[in-house]
Order: C-alpha cells, then sequence, then structure tokens
C-alpha cells in the first residue's frame, strides 16, 4: 500500500482517486477472506469479548454508508432499520448475537451494495474541496482504516475460535541478535503527533512540543525466550512486581503465562489460528495484558515507555525508517497479516529508526504507561465516539501497530487503546528506564 503522504502529495485528485479506489477494493477482499467460512462460523459467537463476525461485516459496510453516503454523497439511508444493529455504541459485543443481524449472504450484498454507490460518491466527489471530510479524501480514508481495523478485530475472533484452517501463514526473515540491547535517547525536546498527515485521526493532533529527560528503551520487542524466565522465575506468583490490581485479575482468573500458552512437562506450546506449536523463543511475545507487561517490566528492573518516549524513539518520522511506503512485502516491517505471527527479533534492521531501534512498527502492538489522553489542543472530528469518550484513565494507550494492522492503519504518530486486563489483541511490549 501506500505511502500516503507521497500519494496525497504527488498524484493529484485522479490518481489519488484512483489509488482510493484499489485501497477500497483490496480491504474488501481481505473482509471477504476472512469471512469466507461456514455460516455457523460466522453467526456465531466464539468469546463474549468478540462480535460475530458477520456483525463486523455488515457494520464495515453500514459505517461506510453513514459517512461516504450520507454524510457526503447526501444519499438516503438505504436499510434505516438496521442503523441501531451496527453501532458500535448501542448494543455490548457480548448482546449482539441476540440481535437480528443480517444472515451472511444478506450481510455480504448489503455491504456490496453500499460499497457500488461509494464508487459512484468517489467519482463525481472534488477531493480538493476544503470542507474536512472531503479534502484530500479524509473519509475515504476514515472507512479504509475503520475496515482495517475491523480485519484486525476478526483476526483476533479467529484466534480466540481455535478453528483451524481459516487463517493463512507466510514467510519472514529471520531474526539477529543485538549486540547492544538497550538504545539510549538523549535528552531533549521533540515534535509528537501531527498537524500534517492527511488521513490521522484526531487523537493524534495537534503536533505539540515535549520535553523528555534522557531515557533508555530496547531496542527489540521483549521476545517469548525472555518473558518466559519471568515466568519460570515465578513471576506471576510474586506480588512484589504487580500492581495490586492487576495481581487480583491474575489471581481471580488463574493467569499464569500469555493467553494462549500451555505447559507440557518441560515445553511450553501455544495454539496459534487452531494449532499446537511450540513457543518460538525469538520471537515477540503476545497477548498479554497491560498488566503482564508492567509486572515483566519490574521483574527486569525497568518500566514500560510512556507513549511520548515510544514515539521519540521513532525518530520524529512518518515511519521509523523514514517516509516510504511499509507495504506488503517491504524491507522495513510485519505487516498487513504477510504471516499470521511477529517475525523473530531483529529481522527488520532496515526498519530501524535514526536511534537504532527496531520493530517499533509491524509486528505486536507495544503497551505504554500512558493513558489514553487527548494532546493538549485536541480537537474532535469527526465524531466523539472515534476517541473522545475513550479519554481519562480508563485504557492504556497501545503504538505501533501489529503484523495483523494493515500499513494504511499505522504510522508513528498512531494511538491506539484498551482496557488493561485485555489479551486477545495482538499485543506486546519493549521496556524502558530512565537515565540514573
Ligand atoms: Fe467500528
Amino acid at each position: 500500500m501506500t505511502d500516503l503522504d507521497a500519494v496525497l502529495g504527488n498524484a493529484g485528485p485522479t490518481g489519488l482517486k484512483e489509488r482510493i479506489a484499489a485501497e477500497l477494493a483490496a480491504v474488501r477482499e481481505r473482509s471477504l477472506a476472512y469471512t469466507d467460512a461456514d455460516d455457523d462460523m460466522l453467526v456465531r459467537q466464539h468469546s463474549s469479548l468478540m462480535s460475530p463476525l458477520v456483525w463486523d461485516l455488515a457494520h464495515v459496510g453500514n459505517y461506510e454508508e453513514l459517512w461516504v453516503l450520507r454524510e457526503v454523497g447526501g444519499i438516503e439511508p438505504l436499510r434505516p432499520e438496521i442503523d441501531h444493529l451496527y453501532d458500535a455504541f448501542r448494543y455490548p459485543r457480548k448482546d449482539r448475537p441476540t440481535l437480528p443481524l443480517l444472515g451472511p449472504a444478506e450481510a455480504r450484498k448489503y455491504i456490496s451494495g453500499v460499497r457500488g454507490r461509494v464508487l459512484d460518491v468517489l467519482d463525481r466527489v472534488d477531493l480538493t474541496d476544503p470542507d474536512p471530510l472531503r479534502s484530500r479524501g479524509y473519509v475515504f480514508g476514515l472507512v479504509l482504516q475503520h475496515e482495517h481495523q475491523h480485519d484486525e478485530t476478526m483476526l483476533a475472533t479467529l484466534q480466540l475460535s481455535r478453528r483451524p484452517g481459516l487463517v493463512r501463514d507466510g514467510e519472514l526473515p529471520p531474526g539477529r541478535p543485538a549486540a547492544e540491547p538497550e538504545v539510549h535517547i538523549p535528552a531533549g525536546v521533540f515534535r509528537m503527533g501531527t498537524d500534517t498527515t492527511p488521513w490521522a485521526y484526531d487523537n493524534e493532533r495537534p503536533a505539540h512540543r515535549i520535553y523528555l529527560p534522557g531515557y533508555w528503551i530496547d531496542r527489540h520487542p521483549v521476545t517469548n525466550g525472555a518473558y518466559l524466565e519471568f515466568v519460570e522465575d515465578g513471576g506471576y506468583r510474586d506480588p512484589r512486581w504487580w500492581l495490586p490490581q492487576g495481581w487480583e485479575w491474575a489471581e481471580r482468573n488463574g493467569v499464569e503465562a500469555p493467553l494462549f500458552w500451555t505447559r507440557d512437562g518441560d515445553t511450553w506450546w501455544r495454539v496459534r489460528f487452531g494449532r499446537e506449536e511450540p513457543v518460538p523463543p525469538d520471537e515477540p511475545v503476545q497477548h498479554v495484558s497491560w498488566f503482564e507487561a508492567d509486572a515483566y517490566a519490574r521483574w527486569a528492573g525497568k518500566r514500560l515507555p510512556t507513549e511520548a518516549e515510544w514515539e521519540k524513539a521513532c525518530g520524529g518520522r512518518t515511519y521509523p525508517w523514514g517516509e516510504a511506503d511499509p507495504g506488503h512485502l517491504g524491507r522495513w516491517a510485519n505487516l498487513g497479516h504477510r504471516a499470521a505471527r511477529p517475525a523473530p527479533a531483529g529481522a527488520f534492521p532496515d526498519g530501524a529508526s535514526p536511534y537504532g531501534v527496531e520493530q517499533l512498527i509491524g509486528d505486536v502492538w507495544e503497551w505504554t504507561d500512558s493513558w489514553f489522553q487527548p494532546y493538549p489542543g485536541y480537537r474532535c472530528f469527526p465524531y466523539e465516539e472515534y476517541s473522545k469518550v475513550f479519554f481519562g484513565e480508563t485504557y492504556r494507550v497501545l503504538r505501533g501497530g501489529s503484523w495483523a494492522t494493515h500499513p494504511s492503519a499505522v504510522r508513528t504518530t498512531f494511538r491506539n487503546w484498551d482496557y488493561p486486563i485485555r489479551r486477545q489483541i495482538f499485543a506486546g511490549f519493549r521496556c524502558a528506564r530512565s537515565e540514573e
């Protein structure tokens, strides 16, 4: 996919429209691939944390209808009676299977009908119109990123289903050991967030200057092998490493290893998309909660980085390696489901930031120590339910995207957030420590 800045800067409105149409086709192909399963698989709820897959499928079409067809195209609602079913704020995920949802065939028909009209709107819209939804195709960036985000959610659902044979895997470059496992980031001011990235969300704006004292940050995300030392050292049985709420959560839920891990004698196994395999030691750990990440960091004599520290380590560019398109098979990062797993530590030396920090983008979302809060001067756009209603001391920020994140839905300023107990997302972490 795209270096969006380059596309939007150089291609002009016609080139941009072609690019948007191609991106829309690609994301739909992805959504249909993840829902290419029997009806029972699609309508069943595989976990109370997740919607049935068929909900996600119709929801992306409904969202596209609301924003592109109604807001920008001025088109009358196609199926006003179903809007409430696909409003993500109306019913909690656990209740969605009991709703009169569109069935798989009907959902596919609905989203394809919406899409046809979306392409008509794209054809006639003026992308140089200063209206913020139209300007440089913002509304199309909104729905593209939204659908890719739901595709990642669908992958989490497919992982929770433990059903084999539905998610393709792929090849990844080998890892390499780090000569210096930590990188020093000197004290100083850096620019956090963005004013200029065309399709950036409201929560990434505005850019603002922040001073950070010097600190150290891990060159790579924490690997399974390193995490296993914490497990084997009794980390889950020692309250010294845990925040009280984290300790209580782990005790109550019998948590003693990352989600999807089991021990058989001396060997740790994991289930990955329905298949059991030994836990690979050099891959970044994933499926850990914020509480586990925080406990590991304390055990290791470190702490989680703040999101400002994480972003500064990227070196002030759109991607840590610069402005170039990460693509699906680029040499910079493991993104866009090129394989169904994180790449081993050290697999992407060309993706290092100017400071030499690696694998910041792709592989695993990285928990940070920060709550999800607005930046100074935040302005809500285009609707409160994207970011604003989540601000506060409830959600922790994750950065950098995972192997399942599409290149169009991540950049160094991109912010994700979740409850500190969540483990079904493709999340790991790296550690930091302050200068002595
Ligand atoms: Fe959504």
